[in-house]
């Protein structure tokens, strides 16, 4: 892709959907797929923003993820526990301030802490990562809901500053790998007037040539925004 900062997406969210399968085609154990999930993920993101974009969201565990096996869950939380503070010092070297959406209660106190460590070490700058963990677009709307009524009355600016995406720009574009059409509880009031990019390719086998590629479709597309 040229270069044309100005025209590239502001927030891409991805959606990092099938792993479980690159691995069963592999005959390897799901987890598996996951730990060749999270080592894709520097590299994409890196491409993100080296092409101008100002914030990448990544849904790396959802809600609905807790209803997995218990080993699956277990997997997933070591896999956060052991690469959440390397992969996220490579991003704030370059620059990036790293974010967190969701209710981190759930996981274990010393990933909150590491949770808790990494969001201290944030710069102000400009160009965020922000990771979803045990994150649910709906869970998010009855909680902003519910802390604009607390502070007076609901309205478009006091709700929308309780949501956890409040000081992140405008998503502008979700990514969905793994062939499932669908959002599956990802940045839902966000998601009103972003540009949907769906695509087979299972999250490990996803790189920077095919994440350009779809820079360059949405900047074909006309947006509208209901106009
Ligand atoms: C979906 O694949 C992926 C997930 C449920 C987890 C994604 C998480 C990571 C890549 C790791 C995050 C870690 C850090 C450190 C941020 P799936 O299991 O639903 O795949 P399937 O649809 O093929 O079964």
């Amino acid at each position: 892709m040229k270069s044309d900062k100005s025209k590239c997406p502001r927030h891409v969210g991805i959606i990092m959907d099938g792993n479980g399968r690159w691995a069963t085609k592999r005959l390897l154990p799901r987890t598996a797929g996951h730990r060749a999930g999270v080592k894709n993920i520097t590299s994409v993101v890196e491409a993100a923003l080296n092409a101008g974009v100002r914030c990448v969201t990544l849904y790396a565990f959802s809600t609905e993820n807790r209803g997995r096996e218990k080993d699956e869950i277990d997997a997933l939380i070591d896999l956060i526990r052991k690469h959440i503070k390397p992969m996220t010092r490579d991003l704030i070297a370059r620059g990036a301030c790293v974010v967190f959406s969701g209710d981190s209660s759930y996981f274990p106190s010393d990933v909150q802490q590491l949770m808790a460590d990494i969001s201290a070490e944030n710069s102000g700058s400009e160009t965020s990562v922000n990771i979803a963990l045990n994150y649910g677009g709906r869970e998010e709307i009855i909680r902003a809901a519910r802390l604009a009524a607390e502070s007076g009355e609901i309205t478009k600016e006091s709700f929308e500053r309780e949501l956890y995406s409040s000081k992140l720009p405008e998503l502008d574009m979700i990514v969905r790998t793994g062939g499932e059409k669908r959002l599956s509880n990802f940045l839902l009031y966000q998601a009103a007037y972003a540009e949907l990019f769906f695509t087979d390719t299972l999250w490990p086998d996803f790189d920077a040539k095919e994440l350009l590629s779809m820079f360059e479709e949405f900047n074909k597309r006309t947006r509208k925004f209901g106009k």
